[in-house]
């Protein structure tokens, strides 16, 4: 590129040496300024990547460097005469800095479209004044949400206690009616067995004292008194009398505790020998007792304290009894029968009160069932919580006995559990209230 046939750019300033001198301070003083401009503003951009199109820069940095350099260029060419070279590196800089300004103007649009401080500022502003409102909203909205299942939790408690009440009252009214029915029949039964027990031995002794004043009676008698086997009848007539009396009193029993059950003519506070309430509630639930399937049985055990009468609504204090042994019975109904034989166990539930201070009683009732898990335990208290088949468990039992001891009686109750072993239920409620 170099050819001979040039002459320096140098003979052109006629080798002046001020002129000369002025070229080459001005174009080196210009390049320096266009390579020191490149690199701050590639510097600033590399600092501030919110920059937008930041791209641009490197092209200004692009096309100032090639700048710096066809300036270099002069200064080389006042005595060497590379004018090609030089001349290329102007092209050079002509297509870079044509295609910038192309692309500035492309971006004149876009770059007037960036909004300017104040802008932004009020931008920024308005945004806060809405996020400040959204919030405000959302705490209404987390207000109204709370009241909501506030609402709702209490809607639940009112359904559950209308339901519970409602067939709690139904029960309590079918048990006090059918008892009731049942009453009188048995009495009557009973009192006729009692007087046909006597016409019985009046008769039986007629008998004997005919068959000592006639010990040979006639033929035909002899025949008939072998043929109803009458020394059979003259043993086994009593033992049914007797029997049938037993029968009779039984049903008596049950007639009277299913009225202590229901006890609807006691729906008030008062002194109530809570152990009379828990053997009812058992003669109550004994066919339950009965159900667990292959015959398995279930032991009861009553380890009752020496506990005054306590000051209590008897009804109420019987259904709770009546929920806790029920679940202990479905308990047993669910535990797998092989565990029962593997660990030789007999099904039990053990029931013991006693005084836990001067006016303090606590009922314990004690399964070795399944246990509950603690994740269950710490549900079975809730409304609607039941762990059985649909049909089988309402989830009330529980819900409405914790609110019966703690509400009604100012007591506590409360299940102590370990799966795999069994269950404990603690019912602790004041003897009187007036103390
Ligand atoms: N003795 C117990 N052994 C094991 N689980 C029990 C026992 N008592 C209560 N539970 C658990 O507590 C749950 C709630 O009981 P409850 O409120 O009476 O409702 P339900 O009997 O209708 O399920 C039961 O579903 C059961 O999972
Ligand atoms: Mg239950």
């Amino acid at each position: 590129m170099v050819s001979t046939n040039f002459i320096p750019h140098g003979h052109c300033y006629l080798w002046k040496t001020g002129l000369v001198s002025l070229h080459v301070i001005s174009d080196s003083l210009i390049t320096l300024a266009y390579f020191a401009i490149p690199i701050m503003l590639v510097y600033i951009v590399s600092k501030r990547e919110d920059i937008p199109f930041d791209w641009i820069f490197w092209c200004f940095g692009a096309f100032i460097v090639l700048c710096g350099i066809t300036h270099l260029a002069e200064v080389w060419t006042l005595w060497h005469p590379n004018y090609w070279v030089s001349g290329w590196l102007k092209a050079c800089t002509a297509a870079i800095s044509l295609s910038t300004a192309g692309l500035l103007f492309w971006l004149i649009p876009k770059l007037l479209a960036i909004p300017n401080v104040p802008k932004l500022e009020a931008l920024n502003a308005a945004l806060a004044a809405e996020i400040a409102e959204r919030k405000q909203i959302e705490a209404k909205l987390n207000l109204q949400t709370q009241q909501l299942e506030h609402t709702l939790s209490e809607l639940q408690r009112t359904q559950a206690q209308m339901i519970q009440s409602e067939k709690m009252s139904g029960l309590g009214q079918m048990v006090a009616g059918v008892a009731h029915e049942i009453n009188n029949p048995v009495s009557f039964i009973y009192s006729n067995i009692l007087a046909a027990k006597e016409y019985a031995e009046d008769l039986m002794g007629l008998l004997f004292l005919y068959q000592k004043t006639y010990p040979l009676p006639p033929a035909e008698i002899i025949i008939r008194m072998a043929d109803i086997d009458f020394d059979f009848i003259k043993d086994d007539f009593m033992k049914l009398l007797s029997s049938m009396e037993k029968g009779a009193e039984r049903i008596s029993q049950i007639v009277l505790s299913l009225r202590n059950f229901s006890r609807l003519d006691e729906a008030e506070f008062k002194d109530v020998d809570i152990h009379e309430g828990i053997d009812s509630t058992l003669m109550v639930i004994a066919n339950k007792l009965k159900s667990l399937p292959n015959n398995r049985e279930i032991q009861i055990i009553k380890e009752y304290g020496d506990i005054p009468l306590v000051e209590c609504y008897p009804n109420q204090l019987n259904q709770v009894f009546m929920h806790i042994l029920s679940n202990a019975i479905d308990a047993f109904a669910e535990k797998p029968e092989d565990v029962k034989n593997f660990s030789n166990q007999v099904n039990q539930i053990i029931i013991s009160t006693g005084k836990i201070d001067n006016n303090w009683v606590a009922i314990t009732i004690i399964d070795n069932a399944n246990g509950i898990t603690e994740e269950i335990q710490s549900k079975i208290f809730d409304p609607f919580f039941t762990t059985k088949q649909v049909g089988k468990g309402t989830g009330l039992g529980l819900y409405i006995s914790y609110e019966i001891i703690t509400q009604k009686h100012g007591g506590r109750l409360f299940c102590d559990s370990t799966p795999g072993q069994g269950t404990k239920f603690v019912i602790e409620i004041p003897i009187s209230h007036q103390v």
